[in-house]
């Protein structure tokens, strides 16, 4: 008896040659493998692409090869302003403290007054005509906004000005020279 349901247990519900034959195990790995592999490259493709103008910003940005766009604001009218005098204005937002200076009679530049080394407001001093920070003695050339003098490394950003109706207006804010 005992045997005959030992022998009923490990009967072979069907055949198992049908059941197995055509798993080809190793095969199938390979398979696997490539079709992964298939994936990962046409993800990665377009992942590149997608991103390619994203890259293309990134590398404008980091670079400086782009001026910085922003809507004209009128700084100040000709007639108020003596050659050699500067004025205070805020570009491109209310926080971003910036200076104009009349240089000559047709000759204007502005900066972005935050000084480059630590932030302190640089400020124009007409009988130097130099740009100068308090703070460790910062120098900056007025006509180009390059430091010359103390810790400062890099120059000032420079505000696009444009003369129209009597007045100087900027439109822009240029990046730094790399
Ligand atoms: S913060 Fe201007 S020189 Fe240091």
């Amino acid at each position: 008896m005992d045997q005959e349901r030992k022998a009923t247990n490990n009967q072979v519900p069907f055949d198992e040659d049908n059941y197995t034959h055509n798993i080809r195990k190793d095969k199938e790995r390979g398979l696997d493998r490539r079709s992964f592999m298939k994936v990962m490259a046409g993800a990665a493709g377009v992942f590149a692409v997608s991103t390619l103008p994203w890259g293309a910003i990134a590398v404008k940005e980091l670079t400086g090869l782009s001026d910085k766009k922003y809507a004209a604001a009128k700084i100040a009218d000709v007639s108020s302003l003596k050659v050699g005098d500067a004025v205070e204005f805020h570009y491109p937002g209310e926080h971003d403290a910036a200076l104009l200076i009349r240089l000559g009679d047709n000759e204007y530049k502005a900066y972005q007054n935050a000084c480059t080394h630590l932030k302190c407001p640089v400020f124009w001093s007409k009988e130097e005509g130099e740009l100068l920070c308090p703070c460790h003695h910062g120098v900056f050339d007025p006509a180009t906004g390059a430091p010359t003098s103390g810790p400062p490394r890099r120059p000032l950003p420079e505000i696009v000005l444009k003369q129209e109706q009597g007045a100087i207006w900027a439109t822009g804010v240029k990046r730094y020279e790399t």
